[in-house]
C-alpha cells in the first residue's frame, strides 16, 4: 500500500489498476486528470489493464436506480454517474479503449479498459 494524491500521479509498475466507486465522484475533467495519470504511470506496459467498477446507466430515459446515484453524485460531491456511450468517450480522451464490461452486483459493472 502507499499513500497519493492521484490527481499528482499514481505509483508505476502494476499490471492492474482498480478504480472502484472513485470516477463516480469527479466531473470529466477530474475524471481525466486522473485517469491521464494513471495512463501515465502504465506507460509502455500495453498489457497492464485498467479497471473501472461502476454504474453503467440506461442510455433510454426509463427507470433505472443508476438514475438515482446520478443525482445523488451531483448533489453531493458535484459528480455523475454515466452511460457506456459516456465510459467510452470519457477514456478514448484519456488514452484508453474501453473493451468489455461485465454486469456484477448491481449497480456496478466491471469496465476493462486497455492503454492505447
Ligand atoms: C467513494 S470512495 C470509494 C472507496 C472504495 N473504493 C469503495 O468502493 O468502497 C472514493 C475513494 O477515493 C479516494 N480519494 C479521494 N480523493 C483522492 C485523491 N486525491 N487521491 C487518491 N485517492 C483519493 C478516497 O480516499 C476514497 O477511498
Amino acid at each position: 500500500m502507499v499513500s497519493g494524491d492521484f490527481f499528482s500521479n499514481v505509483p508505476e509498475g502494476p499490471d492492474a489498476y482498480i478504480l472502484k466507486s472513485v470516477l463516480h465522484d469527479w466531473d470529466d475533467g477530474e475524471c481525466g486528470t486522473i485517469l491521464r495519470n494513471v495512463r501515465k504511470a502504465i506507460g509502455e506496459n500495453t498489457d497492464a489493464r485498467l479497471f473501472l467498477i461502476e454504474a453503467v446507466m440506461t442510455e433510454a430515459n426509463v427507470w433505472d436506480f443508476s438514475r438515482i446515484l446520478d443525482l445523488e453524485m451531483l448533489v453531493n460531491v458535484g459528480g455523475q454517474e454515466r452511460t457506456q456511450r459516456g465510459w467510452a468517450t470519457l477514456l478514448a480522451a484519456s488514452g484508453f479503449e474501453l473493451v468489455k464490461v461485465t454486469r456484477a452486483v448491481p449497480p456496478n459493472n466491471i469496465l476493462e479498459c486497455r492503454p492505447v
